[in-house]
């Protein structure tokens, strides 16, 4: 029998990308996103997340642990799965063949992604780590991104983990019987596709945000608002 086939490992594979993995995304990029606000805000939204009660567990069994579980698995199946959108050219065997190399991808991406922020791992890159050094988060992370294939990286990573995620979730949707009708499913595809958009939109200009003081948004907004008082003038204060 092969593994892929066993039910419960096939379920708790579904299930550790949605809760913790995809809700763990939310809020990474809503932290990740207050770097529009400048750099205090942004080193006081890590220096918030040092400090949960019990972090080390949380980390471990909130997110390392279904990481781990969930790439894993995930590569096993996608050695398993025929892929047969040679034979058919329906979008879905597309995005299907998409979905398992987006995850292979972000195996590698996130492996690198946290040795290089949360440990300081990499040599030639950055060496200290965003953990225990709050205050130095946002020079930390702007240091990186003003790296032009390191930002390359991390929008391709973006983008990966949009489409994966929001994919993923009408997967789930439909494995698990939530969403059944021929129609009902075209629509929510439809859902998912806006989501993997908006995703990757907010992942992106968080990026930016880092090395442009406002991110993908127009300069001119930017200076409007300075003019007007809301944000101060090369402060952090910003958006
Ligand atoms: C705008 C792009 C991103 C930025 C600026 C960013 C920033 C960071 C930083 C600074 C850390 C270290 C946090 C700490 O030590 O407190 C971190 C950890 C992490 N990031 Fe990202 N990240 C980005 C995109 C992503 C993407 C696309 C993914 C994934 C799929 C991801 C997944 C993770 C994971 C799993 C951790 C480890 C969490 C932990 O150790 O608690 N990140 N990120």
């Amino acid at each position: 029998m092969k593994i892929s086939n066993t039910f419960l490992l096939r379920k708790l594979h579904q299930i550790t990308g949605i809760v913790p993995l995809g809700a763990f995304l939310f809020v990474h990029f809503f932290t990740n996103s207050k770097a529009m606000s400048g750099k205090q805000v942004f080193n006081d939204a890590v220096a918030d997340i040092h400090h949960i009660p019990y972090l080390l567990f949380v980390e471990i069994f909130g997110i390392f642990l279904p990481l781990l579980y969930h790439s894993v698995y995930g590569i096993i199946i996608s050695g398993e799965a025929r892929v047969n959108n040679l034979r058919y050219g329906y979008g879905r065997n597309w995005f299907y063949t998409f979905q398992r190399l987006t995850g292979i991808f972000l195996f590698f991406f996130i492996f690198f992604h946290i040795l290089n922020f949360r440990f300081g791992l990499i040599p030639g890159l950055n060496m200290t780590p965003v953990a225990g050094n709050s205050d130095l988060a946002f020079d930390i992370v702007a240091r990186e991104f003003s790296i032009p294939w390191v930002m390359a990286l991390y929008i391709v990573g973006i983008a990966a983990t949009a489409w994966h995620l929001a994919y993923g979730f009408w997967l789930f949707a439909v494995d698990w019987g939530i969403v059944i009708g021929e129609k009902a499913q075209k629509y929510a595809l439809y859902g998912s596709i806006a989501l993997a958009i908006g995703l990757f939109a907010v992942g992106t200009n968080a990026a930016v945000a880092f090395v442009w003081k406002c991110g993908l948004f127009p300069k001119a907004l930017c200076e409007e608002a300075e003019k007007k008082g809301i944000v101060e003038p090369n402060k952090s204060g910003r958006f």
